[in-house]
């Protein structure tokens, strides 16, 4: 048994340790807003954050994050950051597929919440992981400046 702690919840959960934190989240917790893309760390697609740091869930074993706090999509609209971005994300329109957009979010939630004014070579060095197969990359960068100015 490994107990988590997953938007603030306790989670004590049977899973072997070596199983990626994305499947832990998805089918065992039932928080399915976390996508799998590639499951080799290139998506960008399976980003949580862990005490706050973006980090691929595909590839961190359960049991490297069992003292950590553990953020998803459904919750980052409760912190400051989180909220700034999903607002800027609707009002911009960002997404097309939406696929990729819960990962894009974290990421550019993660990177608000360290830099409250990025430039553009910051943001392409922390959305640089993301990939969106819709290339919605344009409004990405958009709404993070717009969020940006509203941290
Ligand atoms: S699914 Fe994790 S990076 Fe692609
Ligand atoms: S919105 Fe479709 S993959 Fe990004």
């Amino acid at each position: 048994m490994i107990e988590l702690t997953i938007n603030a919840q306790k989670h004590v959960v049977d899973a072997p340790p070596e199983m990626p934190l994305l499947w832990v989240i998805r089918d065992i917790v039932g928080l399915t807003g976390t996508k799998f893309g590639c499951g080799i760390a290139q998506c960008g697609a399976c980003t949580v954050h862990l005490d706050g740091e973006p980090a691929r869930s595909c590839v961190t074993p359960v049991a490297a994050v069992g003292g950590r706090r553990i953020t998803t999509i459904e919750a980052i609209g409760a912190t400051p950051a989180g909220q700034k971005v999903q607002k800027a994300w609707l009002d911009i329109d960002v997404v097309q597929c939406g696929y990729c957009q819960s990962g894009q979010i974290m990421s550019a939630a993660a990177l608000i919440a360290s830099n409250p004014a990025p430039n553009d070579a910051d943001i392409d060095a922390a959305m640089a992981g993301n990939i969106c197969r819709c290339g919605t990359y344009v409004r990405i960068r958009a709404a993070i400046k717009q969020a940006a100015k509203g941290a």
